[in-house]
């Protein structure tokens, strides 16, 4: 099947006021945002959204606004043509990818604050702005785009959270589906970002799911104290420089003690100079 590419916003619309005239009403549309460079954890999205919808729409943009003035916006990976490829293969409908331009035409924006307590902590706290950048642009994917659902990575946790509370706090008509978090065969979580790390900081940066693991097993022996948990995460992350390790609530507030079906583990660490973020949902 033939994926349709669209960059701009009037062809986007003439999509939308075809299908509207076209199409059934029981017809779905499920959206994959993403900043491109896919993996197998996108096109895991990608799927789901296939089983779910009548359409499937994956966007690509690499949005500026979401990185800070010292982060890799320019050097963030970007290759349309083999994203294009995997889409096509994949069975995705449409690739919505606009140009910076397209998506922020003026200069001096409206700025969409994330809630106080989610939004300016662990990955709100060193990457300032962030969350400022991601609630702006998925909002407006939401808006042109109009889907019925939308598909984002367990992985990003923090945003995962931020954006749920975005459709609920703007009465939104869409859900949010959060699928769980892709891993190589060395339990590395796929990001776009690996592709910074040489051999020997992949190797390092296996000490990440490690560590989550020995947290895992932790927790289903019986332990929920927080503060052992933390600790035995620590020791495994020894020779890594760990950002945070932290175990708290869905709405990011930090647990004493681990509460089933509500708890993350959150771990952010620096492999030479490349960020990695994952996560236990718990
Ligand atoms: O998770 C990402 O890739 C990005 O933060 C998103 C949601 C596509 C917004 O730019």
């Amino acid at each position: 099947m033939k994926t349709l590419l669209i960059s701009n916003i009037a062809d986007l619309i003439a999509y939308q006021k075809n299908l509207q005239e076209t199409l059934e009403k029981d017809t779905r549309i499920g959206l994959v945002p993403t900043m491109g460079a896919l993996h197998a954890g996108h096109l895991s999205l990608v799927r789901t959204s296939k089983q779910q919808n009548t359409i499937t729409i994956v966007s690509i943009f690499v949005n500026p606004t979401q990185f800070g003035p010292n982060e890799d916006f320019k050097q963030y990976p970007r290759d349309l043509q083999k994203d294009l490829s995997l889409c096509e293969e994949t069975g995705v409908d449409v690739v919505f990818a606009p140009q910076v331009a397209t998506m922020y035409p003026q200069r001096d924006t409206i700025c969409l604050n994330p809630p106080k307590n989610m939004g300016y902590v662990y990955e709100g706290f060193v990457r300032e702005g962030h969350f400022n950048g991601v609630l702006a642009i998925v909002l407006k994917l939401f808006n042109l785009i109009k889907p019925h659902r939308a598909y984002f990575g367990q992985k990003d946790a923090q945003q995962l959270l931020i954006i749920k509370r975005l459709v609920q706090e703007f009465f939104l008509p869409i859900e949010i589906i959060a699928c769980p978090t892709q891993r190589d065969t060395d339990g590395l979580a796929l990001s776009s970002r690996n592709i910074y790390l040489s051999s020997e900081e992949r190797k390092n940066a296996r000490k990440i799911p490690q560590a989550l693991q020995t947290i895992a097993k932790a927790i289903e022996m019986g332990e929920t104290k927080s503060a052992p948990l933390l600790q035995m995460g620590k020791k495994a992350l020894e020779g890594i420089e760990c950002e945070y390790l932290a175990i708290c609530d869905y709405e990011l507030a930090p647990l004493e003690n681990i509460q089933k079906n509500a708890s993350l583990v959150l771990l952010a660490a620096k492999i030479g100079k490349t960020r990695l973020i994952d996560n236990l949902w718990v």
